[in-house]
């Protein structure tokens, strides 16, 4: 299959290449499209057929469930048999936006975009492509970030490319995403809110609407024996080729610990900050953004993770982020690609 790669001017949208995208999902087929947070591989989240063709193309296991792409509030009691109060709240504050919501189900949302589960994950994005083509679509589009399973999420049209050339139609490209790290996950079919993967929108904003939020005791036990409640969160995920280690510490001691490794190791690949690049003088060293602006850190974490599987580099030390509001989501999304290994100084 040949794999068209059209750009569209968010501020112009091309009216005809959006009625071609939003006929390719009707029929069944799959269109990569910008979203604030990451590129998403869509398909008619109501077509059990074409729901299937996700996984394929993803190299996706087939019990981790999409999220339902909607472009306006009215879509989302079609598919969802309830509306908590803490919902409609969440979705006045944040949406459109990366917040994505699980509810009970209606019957008309298959399994096949579930993973056989009885709830559904709502998202309404705020990039305009996103919501052109959603309206193009029919109203449901079943996305799951459109990298190959495993690989990083593609942050710019180039990454869907690097990983979906040959396997779908079409690749619209809006240029580099906003925000670079998939939607907060929050499940809304307890008894109260909980976080299920962390993300843009962090647990203090989400406490200042509805204050009895919880993180998925899955997410924050130290002793892996509680699975995290989102399916896909249990897989390795944003693996790059070489092997990632984060090191922890007071920052002096990390940067002489990386810098003595880089010495005496071949290959080593450094991902530090703006505040603290200089002081590196060994290894292949990437700057993944300041410190003081940590928007930029997470724009840039998933782009510099597929750059490293571009250089000859075995080891990559990485410095860490941990911190409250997104440097929770940077902190997870980086010690999911590290495999959890972690080295303290
Ligand atoms: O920002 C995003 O959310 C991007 C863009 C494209 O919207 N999408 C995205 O989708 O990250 P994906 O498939 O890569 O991640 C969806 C996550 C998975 O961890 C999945 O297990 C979880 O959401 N999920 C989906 N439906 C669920 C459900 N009913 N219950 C629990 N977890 C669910
Ligand atoms: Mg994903």
């Amino acid at each position: 299959m040949q794999t068209e790669v059209v750009r569209v001017d968010r501020t112009k949208i091309d009216a005809y290449v959006m009625e071609k995208a939003g006929k390719i999902l009707k029929s069944g087929g799959l269109v990569a499209f910008p979203t604030e947070t990451v590129y998403g591989l869509g398909a008619d989240a109501l077509d059990w057929e074409a729901a299937k063709k996700i996984y394929a193309a993803k190299g996706r296991p087939s019990d981790n469930p999409l999220i339902v792409h909607i472009a306006d509030i009215e879509a989302l009691s079609k598919i969802v048999k309830e509306i908590p109060e803490a919902a409609r709240k969440l979705s006045k504050a944040f949406w459109p936006g990366p917040l994505t919501m699980i509810f009970e189900k209606k019957e008309c949302v298959p399994d096949g975009t579930t993973g056989g589960l009885s709830s559904v994950a709502v998202r309404m994005p705020s990039d305009e492509i996103a919501l052109a083509l959603i309206r193009q679509g029919g109203g449901y589009v079943a996305a799951p970030s459109a990298n190959r399973s495993g690989r990083p999420s593609p942050t710019t049209a180039q990454h869907v490319y690097e990983d979906m050339e040959g396997v779908i139609p079409l690749i619209l490209d809006g240029g580099a995403v906003e925000i670079g790290l998939e939607s907060t996950i929050v499940d809304l079919t307890g008894s109260y809110p909980v976080v299920l993967r962390p993300g843009f929108i962090s647990l203090e904003m989400l406490r200042e609407v509805v204050q009895e939020v919880e993180m998925d005791k899955g997410l924050i036990a130290e002793d892996s024996s509680i699975p995290p409640k989102a399916p896909g969160m249990k897989y390795r995920h944003y693996a790059p080729k070489a092997e990632l280690k984060i090191v922890e510490g007071e920052m002096e001691r990390v940067i002489s610990y990386i810098n003595k490794k880089a010495m005496e190791e071949p290959g080593v690949g450094i991902i530090c900050t703006e505040e603290t690049s200089k002081h590196y003088h060994a290894g292949l060293v990437k700057c993944i953004g300041s410190r003081r602006e940590e928007r930029s850190i997470a724009n840039h974490l998933f782009a510099i993770l597929r750059e490293f599987d571009k250089e000859q580099v075995t080891r990559i030390y990485s410095e860490s982020f941990e911190s409250p509001g997104l440097g929770q989501a940077i902190m997870n999304r980086l010690l999911k690609a590290a495999g959890h290994q972690k080295v303290q100084v």
